[in-house]
């Protein structure tokens, strides 16, 4: 067992500075009471090594830790990645959520049901399993699925697209092997994808790209590389210029966060810089878990070290010298890259006691998610690195103020930091100075800099694109190839599961913070969905009101009861297509939805219940979208 509490690190080879689990975990007592926040790496080096959290196992880690064993199971079971009870090790999690289920993941479900058995039955040979997932974050190839092995060699590894043959291959060859869907999935190994990078971003390579420049054109497992295509500048001019003047330039750009409630960068930075208190923190949110977004992965996996510079530079400017960089779990090629980035700049200096030979000190602890999509909502995010449930706290107080271990905190999306970058290597003079103006040029007044969007569904060329703020929804379709097979649109999907459902008279509709919410609906986190006249709408939105059942934590009433009764709801609209004389009436559904939608949007703690209802709402509202 100490030996599975030595490998409680962030699961990912280059490592980080999770290793220190290993002696925290061994000392026990007081010293190890301060360390409950190593219960998740501890967690995942179980899962990893036996396939499952066994009883003993968490007896002897709450022993170690000093947690008492109620509440150390009761981290366990919050988190979809941990088994409580003994499953095969070999596991394929296939997703079925919106975009996969475009492209057929309910007859790839049925025909592994057929070949494999039912999902989370032990297949023939008792070694391996499948279940279905929520979405992996790899729509852009959907359908998807992600194969964990646990053991000696455990791995976590993913392939897109997949079919029933290629899963039950995968599983075989696994099982055969326990390096095989890990040597498979990943053959080019560490810091090299066999996946032609336009299949995720066919814009690569084109010149006036900004955040996907480097994306294809230039190794991310190669340091020296990143440096000479101009990395590091960012850090070496905010640094020269100082902490204040970095946070004005951000502050000038008029810079938003990127990862979906659009408040002001700069603003940020600044509190948490004002702000009582230290240590102070800085958490880049890398745990992009909405259905339909992709967007931070490519650039976790292409430009890493782009993010490392990033989170230095926010840590500099804000006063704190630890950073958590918090990646969900599903991510592991993006775990690998983003690990050895922090190795390799660690290792260069850039990371450390004295950041490029500054006197400035900062470094990165890589953690893993474990299958929570409300632990991206920031203060879940805290309390899932302090080793607890996944439950939002109140606010206020703010992050800004009481974060991360109850300190001022910085918390931001990785596209958001990737925008920094740019600013900071902007304006005329090349120094950074002037670089805010230069950003706030791009774009529009309400909307300034570059936006990635994650396409998907029907279009012909999914993947992320970068574009301008201003430019139309028809515009990013058209890049996109458009609907495949000349057929009509029949709705988009704007801004993810907690978006909403637009039709065709907003294809003009610029792609604006403004130009969106003045139609009623939201960018999100960049989800552009296209569902054509042939796709089951109906499926689409019990799916939807399945993920926010699934994923509500459950900690307050309207959201906890309120995501059940609304699948229920549409689950009786459906069946109601069946049989329509034994139906409610569809206008008393429809209101019902509105009062539990309102219910939810009024009551509820976090974003997840305040916005459970806005994609099915929207759907249902509009008339003929929905044909029930
Ligand atoms: C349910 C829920 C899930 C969220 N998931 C993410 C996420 O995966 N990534 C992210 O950056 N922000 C997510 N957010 C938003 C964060 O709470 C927070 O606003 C963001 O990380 C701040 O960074 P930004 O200012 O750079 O956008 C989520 C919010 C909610 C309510
Ligand atoms: S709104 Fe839902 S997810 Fe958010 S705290 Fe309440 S129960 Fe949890
Ligand atoms: S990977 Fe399946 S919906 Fe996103």
């Amino acid at each position: 067992m100490d030996s599975i509490l030595g490998r409680a690190t962030s699961g990912w080879r280059g490592g980080s500075r999770d290793s220190a689990a290993d002696g925290h975990a061994a000392r026990g007592g007081h010293e190890a009471r301060a360390r409950r926040d190593l219960l998740l790496p501890v967690l995942h080096a179980v899962q990893g090594r036996i396939g499952f959290i066994s009883q003993p196992a968490l007896n002897y880690v709450c022993k170690r830790l000093t947690i008492p064993p109620a509440e150390a199971y009761g981290v366990a079971t919050f988190y979809a990645l941990f088994a409580t009870t003994p499953r095969p090790p070999i596991v394929a999690h296939v997703c079925d959520d919106i975009a996969c289920r475009l492209a057929g993941a309910e007859t790839l479900c049925g025909d592994l049901e057929r070949s494999l058995g039912p999902a989370g039955a032990p297949a023939v040979d008792g070694r391996t399993t499948w279940l279905r997932s929520p979405c992996l974050g790899l729509c852009e190839r959907a359908p998807a699925a992600m194969f964990t092995i646990a053991g000696e060699a455990s791995a976590t590894t993913t392939a897109a697209p997949i079919d029933a043959v290629g899963v039950a291959t995968r599983l075989s060859g696994a099982a055969a092997n326990q390096a095989g869907p890990g040597a498979a999935a990943n053959p080019a190994g560490h810091g090299a994808s066999s996946t032609d990078v336009r299949s995720f971003a066919p814009q690569a390579g084109d010149a006036g790209l900004r955040l996907l420049a480097r994306v294809g054109q230039v190794d991310p497992a190669d340091l020296d590389a990143y440096r000479a295509a101009g990395g590091y500048r960012a850090l070496a001019n905010a640094i020269a210029m100082g902490r204040e003047a970095t946070i004005a330039e951000v502050a000038a750009s008029r810079l938003v966060g990127r990862g979906g409630a659009a408040f002001p960068t700069g603003r940020k930075w600044s509190a948490v810089l004002a702000a009582k208190g230290e240590p102070k923190y800085v958490v880049c949110n890398a745990d992009e878990s909405e259905p339909g977004t992709f967007k931070d992965r490519v650039l976790l996996e292409e430009d890493p070290f782009a993010i490392v510079e990033a989170m230095t530079i926010e840590g500099f400017a804000v006063g704190a010298s630890k950073g958590y960089l918090y990646l969900r779990g599903e991510y592991p090629i993006a775990g690998e890259r983003m690990a050895n980035a922090i190795a390799l700049a660690r290792s260069a200096g850039l990371l450390g006691d004295d950041v490029l030979g500054s006197g400035v000190a900062f470094d990165i602890e890589l953690r893993r998610g474990a299958g929570a999509y409300i632990c991206g909502e920031e203060t879940a995010l805290f309390e899932s690195i302090e080793g607890k449930r996944g439950e939002p706290r109140n606010k206020p107080p703010f992050p800004v103020e009481v974060g991360l271990f109850g300190k001022p905190t910085a918390v931001n999306n990785v596209e958001t930091l990737a925008n920094v970058l740019l600013v900071l290597t902007g304006g005329s003079t090349g120094d950074g100075r002037g670089g805010g103006e230069a950003f706030a040029a791009i774009g529009t007044e309400g909307s300034t800099g570059p936006k990635l969007f994650c396409l998907s569904g029907h279009v012909a060329l999914p993947g992320v694109y970068e574009v301008t703020f201003g430019v139309t929804l028809r515009e990013l379709l058209d890049l996109a190839g458009g609907v495949p097979g000349g057929r009509a649109i029949q709705t988009i999907l704007l801004g993810g599961a907690a978006g909403v459902f637009v039709g065709e008279e907003a294809l003009d509709t610029p792609l604006t913070f403004e130009a969106t919410r003045a139609i009623g609906a939201t960018l999100g986190s960049g989800v552009v969905m296209v569902f054509d006249e042939t796709a089951d709408l109906v499926d689409t939105l019990r799916r939807i009101a399945q993920f926010f059942r699934d994923e509500s934590c459950g900690q307050c009433v309207p959201c906890r009861v309120g995501t059940v009764r609304q699948e229920e709801l549409l689950a009786r609209l459906a069946a109601a297509r069946q049989a329509p004389a034994a139906a409610r009436s569809r206008e008393a559904e429809f209101e019902l939805l509105r009062d539990i939608g309102q219910a939810m949007r009024d009551a509820s703690i976090c974003g997840l219940g305040q916005t459970a209802s806005s994609a099915i709402e929207s759907a249902l509202g509009r008339p003929g979208m929905v044909a029930l």
